[in-house]
């Protein structure tokens, strides 16, 4: 297990878990000057990252039960059928998951690992640690005597931390977390990925299938990912003393088409100055001006693959629903 960082906090309990928190300021985290930066950008931009404070967390758990999110269910289901293969597939790993959140379906891997390979181990990245003590009671309620290690951090800096753990390793990367990133930060956390692997570790990868519009936008437009929208200024507003006033913008989540993905926007709904205090920052908004909160790729499994080649992991497997809106996609490091 990892070390510790000294002047860090590190929660203990009855149980067997431990979550540390990394030696890195929490600006390194949550990063002012690039937040200017993106609200300053044509159309404004708020990285998808201020989703995640607590609040956020409690929203993204509520979303997974709404009718109309099919991402949670489709996954869960696909690894309900699927997780006994999976653990075949790579033998015994050490498993290490980023942006685990509570973990619920990650619940199920770890049980076929348990029952094909004695697993003993698990280690799990979030930026959030509320949502990571969720994700140790979820999972030390169906494997008591698993050692649990949370790092609360970014997937860089968690890649970083759990580099030395035993080896051979799978990575996990569920709940389409990967395509909620822009091309510049996949390719960083792919780069970072690489370099935490070694040749033959796995790495499986939750993607979510480009599908018709209809559908797509059900799932991003009921009133859990309204509120989880519009908790992205209330976010800004305690971390960085901004005066933005949710009723005065409207949430909206349109399909991309011609991107091959759907695109989370808060209208503004009438003109207004914008102060972010501890940012020194201030900008006007137009009525109807939009500022992108998120964007949420959808891909197919080939295209994806093909990406992932260019990193040095060759997919080995994929698992899908009857309807292929979702898969899993298995692949192994062979070019480190
Ligand atoms: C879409 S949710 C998926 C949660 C979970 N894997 C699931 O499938 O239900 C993304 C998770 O990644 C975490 N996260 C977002 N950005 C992050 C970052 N840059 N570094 C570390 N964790 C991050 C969030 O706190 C959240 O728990």
């Amino acid at each position: 297990m990892a070390q510790d960082h000294p002047g860090t906090a590190a929660v203990a309990t009855g149980n067997k878990y431990e979550i540390i928190g990394l030696d890195v300021p929490e600006e390194t985290l949550f990063n002012g000057d690039l937040l200017v930066a993106s609200l300053s950008e044509s159309p404004r931009r708020v990285n998808s990252i201020y989703y995640y404070d607590d609040t956020g967390s409690l929203l993204f758990e509520r979303l997974c039960t709404e009718k109309t999110y099919y991402l949670f269910r489709t996954e869960r289901d696909i690894l309900a059928e699927y997780a006994k293969d999976i653990a075949e597939t790579t033998g015994s790993v050490f498993l290490v998951e980023l942006g685990s959140g509570n973990a619920e379906k990650t619940t199920l891997l770890i049980d076929a690992y348990a029952r094909s390979h004695g697993l003993t181990s698990y280690a799990a990245v979030d930026i959030n640690r509320s949502i990571l003590e969720r994700a140790a009671e979820n999972i030390l309620s169906v494997s008591p005597d698993l050692n649990f290690l949370g790092v609360v951090g970014t997937y860089q800096a968690g890649l970083a931390e759990v580099k030395n753990l035993a080896a051979p390793k799978l990575l996990i990367c569920l709940g389409s977390t990967i395509g909620n990133m822009h091309n510049d930060e996949l390719d960083n956390l792919l780069l970072s990925a690489r370099s935490s692997l070694t040749h033959g570790d796995y790495f499986l990868v939750g993607i979510d299938l480009d599908k018709e519009t209809t559908m797509l936008e059900a799932a991003y437009n009921n009133q859990t990912a309204i509120l989880a929208n519009l908790c992205v200024l209330q976010h800004l507003n305690w971390r960085f003393g901004a005066n933005f006033q949710i009723f005065q913008f409207r949430h909206l989540s349109v399909h991309n088409k011609d991107l091959h993905r759907m695109e989370s926007y808060l209208e503004s709904t009438q003109n207004q100055l914008i102060t972010i205090d501890k940012l020194q920052f201030s900008f006007d908004l137009s009525k109807g001006e939009l500022i992108l909160t998120e964007i949420m790729n959808k891909v197919k499994v080939c295209d994806f693959s093909n990406m992932l080649s260019q990193f040095g992991f060759r997919r080995v497997q994929h698992w899908t629903d009857l309807q292929e809106r979702y898969a899993l996609v298995l692949c192994r490091l062979v070019d480190s």
